[in-house]
């Protein structure tokens, strides 16, 4: 007797008809037409089925905020740290955490099960970290949050940060975070990224820095952290985030700080929304791929001072990586896909993750055939698992048309697009 099995799933690596079931919170087999019964039985329809997807980068602090002094004119990264800075005294500990729950809550709904929150530690009352560090414990049934110590107004720069930090660590934060391009020099932030990757491994914690988070060509923070990854040995436990500069930095330049990064075995968060309405550009997704490099990507930010929008599903952000990183390819699209599951992961240092018997019983059912077609219609999460429990569902959408007394059910898939009889007449 098993606790749950989803009966014939896609898998993303293109395996189809696959059964999987699940006890104690664990899977324990992935096979085609599995003996047995179980508590729960969800028919997958041939849909696909995914471990949990990861969102590695978020700022739960500063979301639904938008508006609040006032919303960002120019769309730019500076204008947004003013704001969130006449925003950030007023704050309580209980209401940052109400709000980031409910993101929390959109982002699990959406098969989101493991999120890394950036959260600012340059408020001597340390209320937000306080609030996620509650929040954590509080979700840990349902999803897992990780915590980033992140010095938004500078770590050399904000008096009293590298003291906020160290009681951040002391409270229980998982990441060391850093924001070199906003020090007061270039040397300033280079000081405190070898300041702050030491500090985490004294701590034995993870780091992730915004690097390189200016369109600047000359900026060179992400070769001082590829440095430091190798020269403390730090590998996967590293994370370069944002890096739009490197789309701006000249081939020559830009191809060897990528083969470094390769080498360094650092992983890169890329938030493609913001990275749209902060700077324009984005990073080399593409060719950071074809370097060997690790990729995770990141909501980043819901309804605040830096993005007047946002849904917190990472298919979303996935859907735009593709259309701004021009990822016109189908293994493009694949990677994005394994980017916001496997790769992610594998950034976040999640242990127990995918579909294979021993992993968590985490997984989300798509009403989509296959990754590709998941990032183009982000369609309903049909179901969400958490250690073998389904944790959250939506029903399958579906369209009616209704034309010349007649109605025909609507499937937007690329299969069928073709012979819809009213193609022609509704071109008329
Ligand atoms: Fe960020």
């Amino acid at each position: 007797m098993f606790d749950l099995i989803i009966r014939n799933a896609t898998l993303q690596d293109g395996r189809q008809n696959i059964d999987i079931a699940c006890r104690e919170g664990k899977i324990v087999a992935v096979a085609s037409n599995i003996d047995g019964d179980a508590r729960d039985v969800i028919d997958a329809e041939g849909f696909l089925v995914t471990p949990p997807f990861v969102d590695a980068h978020f700022h739960l602090d500063g979301a639904l905020t938008h508006g609040n002094p006032m919303s960002n004119q120019s769309g730019e990264l500076y204008e947004g740290i003013n704001i969130w800075n006449r925003l950030k005294d007023t704050l309580t500990a209980e209401e940052v955490k109400d709000r980031a729950r409910r993101i929390c809550l959109w982002a699990l709904a959406n098969g989101t099960l493991h999120l890394r929150a950036q959260t600012d530690i340059c408020d001597p009352k340390l209320r937000a970290i306080e609030a996620l560090i509650e929040l954590r414990d509080e979700l840990r049934p349902l999803m897992d949050l990780q915590i980033v110590a992140f010095p938004q107004d500078g770590y050399l720069r904000t008096p009293g940060a590298v003291e906020t930090m160290a009681r951040a660590i002391e409270m229980g934060v998982d990441v060391v975070g850093g924001i070199p391009d906003y020090e007061l020099t270039a040397a300033l932030g280079q000081q405190s990224v070898r300041e702050l990757c030491e500090l985490a491994h004294r701590h034995g914690l993870l780091v992730d820095m915004h690097t390189d988070q200016t369109p600047d060509p000359q900026s060179r923070q992400v070769e001082t952290l590829t440095a430091e990854t190798i020269r403390l040995g730090l590998g996967s436990r590293v994370s370069a985030s944002h890096c739009p500069s490197l789309a701006n930095f000249d081939d020559y330049y830009a191809n060897k700080l990528m083969a470094q990064m390769a080498v360094s075995g650092m992983n890169v968060v890329v938030c493609p929304l913001t990275a749209a309405t902060c700077w324009g550009v984005m990073t080399r997704v593409g060719e950071l791929y074809e370097a060997g490099v690790n990729i995770a990507f990141g909501y980043d930010c819901v309804l605040d001072p830096w993005y007047p929008l946002g849904t917190a599903d990472i298919l979303d952000v996935a859907h735009m990586a593709v259309v701004f990183g021009r990822l016109m390819s189908a293994t493009q699209q694949t990677r994005v896909f394994e980017s916001i599951t496997y790769q992610g992961a594998k950034a976040l240092g999640i242990d127990r993750y995918g579909i294979a018997e021993g992993c968590n019983a985490d997984l989300v059912l798509l009403q989509a055939r296959n990754p590709i077609e998941a990032i183009r219609l982000q369609p309903p999460r049909l179901a969400v698992v958490r250690r073998g429990k389904i944790i959250a569902t939506q029903p399958k959408r579906s369209a009616m048309l209704l034309f010349e007394g007649d109605e025909r059910l609507i499937d937007f898939t690329q299969k069928n697009l073709m012979d819809t009889k009213f193609d022609t007449s509704l071109s008329n």
